[in-house]
């Protein structure tokens, strides 16, 4: 009997190729159709058969580009309500307007096709383009175009870069992304995709080769290299990229200090990094948080990649943009705000954690499903046996479920001027108990269950927090094996410790309390009335 086919992945919905005139969305468009078999469709086109005028002509009328955009506008929307895979080729200009571009990436897989700018003038030297036409320097006029639409071609779920290669090699690339769940931070142009792939060291090259760094550096640790790293190395080289100097790092939290971030700006710069190159960050929280660290301050900052391979990191650490280390006892005390330029998620790297380092990162998804996610906590809950077993289908839901809430705060509240804060709920005493146990007992994860536990028990001291609400969160907590049992824990000197919170002010340290599941809320407290009502809520729940 022959074997049965191999089920294929199937794109789940549009494919929008975005990008500037000549960056080859109408020839490479077919043909990702085609080797998807779904239908492909040109806007343009489609707006030509649906008012029977050209685009020039439509821009010639009396309501001139500013109608010919809302059409084109509604032309998108109208396509958009069905979610039926299709590939749909856009004009380069049509996601100008904001509000449409978040429409397309909450609808649509965004694709932006890129290209140098001599490649862009040779592939659109015949006339017939307005926009460049009347230029006198046909050259200078694409640079520009491409520096001011920076932030509409950045808010994408991939980029592919179209110089130097066939249009099947493009074709396959653009294929693959569109296959990748991923997520967008849409930050301007600082936006950056966070992506689930099967061939993470493949993925890496392809986006390399985009940022067309001048050379890559990988960060990473002791533990990871040994499984991680070959690979990685071997994909950025086979793509032709430079890799001088690899930094492989003492694992663990003990580790996340400054001579961590000494050690990888001296390799760099002794390999003659500059402002063009590209750091890569390969391993859990801690190696994200120093490595992103060290490239922020690298020649006043260079672009990294971060690549979680923890879960927690998957969930937390690797997307924000918050970089930093520990300054002695105080946590995190020394940092920047650095956004990644794309963190690639290969969930089936959770396989290799320790069950410790696993269970950990539970923590962080429970943080993001009490504040924001119901739904996320009832899968959670309800499937934590396929939770505990890494069913793969399950971690990858998982990922994505805690990295939306994620990206969405951090997308309201880039620099934690406000609802940032939101995710440091079981933090600020946490970050105390991890502190105090010399960042060697506990995990950062156990510190942060602990911590949820602590500032539940505060909550129900002052009258705020459902004690139901509490129960559930706690019960989840137990049922995944984390800690739960504040009794022994030196609670005084946690609290002590909390006050090298960067939450705190003089006026008090900002903490974030639940009313209930999905019901966060701020509040201002002296470390004294937090040390009293942590005691209070801490023997009435006793009683
Ligand atoms: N920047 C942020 O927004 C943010 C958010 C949350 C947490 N964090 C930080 O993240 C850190 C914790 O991250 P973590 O739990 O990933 O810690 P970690 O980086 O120390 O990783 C845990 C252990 O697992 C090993 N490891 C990593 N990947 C592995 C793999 N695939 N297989 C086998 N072993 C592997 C590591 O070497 C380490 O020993 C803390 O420092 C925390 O403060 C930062
Ligand atoms: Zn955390």
């Amino acid at each position: 009997m022959p074997p049965l086919p191999v089920p294929q992945p199937r794109p789940q919905r549009p494919l929008l190729l975005s990008g500037l005139m000549g960056s080859g969305k109408s020839t490479i468009g077919p043909l990702v159709a085609a080797q998807a078999a779904v239908p492909f469709l040109d806007l343009d086109a489609v707006i030509t058969q649906t008012t029977g005028r050209s685009v020039p002509a439509l821009f010639a009328e009396p309501g001139g580009e500013p109608a010919f955009r809302a059409l084109e506008a509604d032309t998108l929307r109208r396509l958009l309500a069905s979610s039926e895979p299709r590939v749909i080729s856009l004009g380069g200009g049509t996601l100008l307007d904001p509000d449409l571009r978040a429409f397309a990436l909450a609808h649509a897989h965004v694709v932006t096709l890129t290209a140098r700018p001599d490649t862009l003038a040779a592939r659109t030297a015949a006339p017939g383009r307005p926009l460049l036409d009347e230029a006198p320097d046909r050259l200078q006029r694409l640079r520009s175009l491409l520096a001011s639409r920076a932030a509409v071609y950045a808010e994408a779920h991939a980029h592919i870069r179209t110089d130097d290669r066939s249009p099947e090699d493009v074709a396959d690339a653009v294929l693959r992304a569109w296959l990748d769940p991923t997520l967008v931070v849409p930050l301007g142009p600082r936006s950056y995709p966070v992506r689930l792939t099967q061939d993470a060291p493949r993925t890496l090259a392809e986006v390399a080769c985009t940022l067309a760094p001048s050379a890559v550096f990988v960060v990473t640790d002791e533990n990871v290299a040994p499984l991680a790293l070959e690979p990685v190395l071997a994909s950025l080289r086979t793509a032709g990229l430079r890799v001088p100097a690899t930094v492989v790092l003492p694992p663990g939290e003990p580790h996340k200090q400054l001579p961590a971030v000494e050690r990888i700006l001296a390799a760099l710069v002794e390999s003659g990094a500059d402002r063009e190159c590209l750091v890569v960050a390969l391993g859990g929280g801690v190696v994200s948080d120093v490595a992103g660290f060290a490239a922020s301050l690298l020649l006043r900052g260079v672009r990294w990649v971060a690549m979680p391979t923890t879960l927690l990191s998957m969930v937390d650490a690797a997307v924000g943009g918050k970089t930093g280390v520990d300054l002695g006892v105080a946590k995190n005390a020394v940092g920047t705000f650095h956004q990644p330029s794309a963190v690639l998620i290969d969930p089936a790297r959770v396989q290799s954690e320790s069950p410790r380092a696993y269970v950990s990162g539970l923590a962080e998804v429970v943080k993001a499903a009490a504040i924001a996610d119901l739904s996320l906590f009832d899968l959670v809950g309800r499937e934590r046996t396929r939770v505990l077993a890494r069913d793969l289908d399950l971690v990858r839901e998982m990922v994505l479920g805690a990295v939306r809430v994620k990206t969405e705060i951090v997308t309201r509240d880039e620099r934690e001027a406000g609802d940032r804060v939101l995710l440091n709920f079981g933090h600020t005493i946490g970050h105390g108990l991890e502190a105090a146990g010399a960042y060697t007992r506990l995990t950062h994860g156990e510190a942060v269950s602990l911590g949820m536990v602590a500032i539940l028990r505060v909550g129900r001291a002052l009258g705020v927090t459902d004690p139901e609400a509490a129960a559930c969160i706690e019960r989840l907590l137990v049922d995944l094996g984390l800690p739960t049992d504040l009794s022994r824990e030196p609670l005084d000197e946690a609290i002590r410790l909390a006050a090298l919170d960067k939450k705190r002010t003089v006026a008090g340290i900002r903490v974030v309390l639940l009313e209930g599941l999905g019901r966060p809320r701020i509040e201002l407290l002296s470390l004294d009335a937090l040390g009293r009502l942590l005691h209070a809520g801490m023997q009435s729940a006793s009683v």
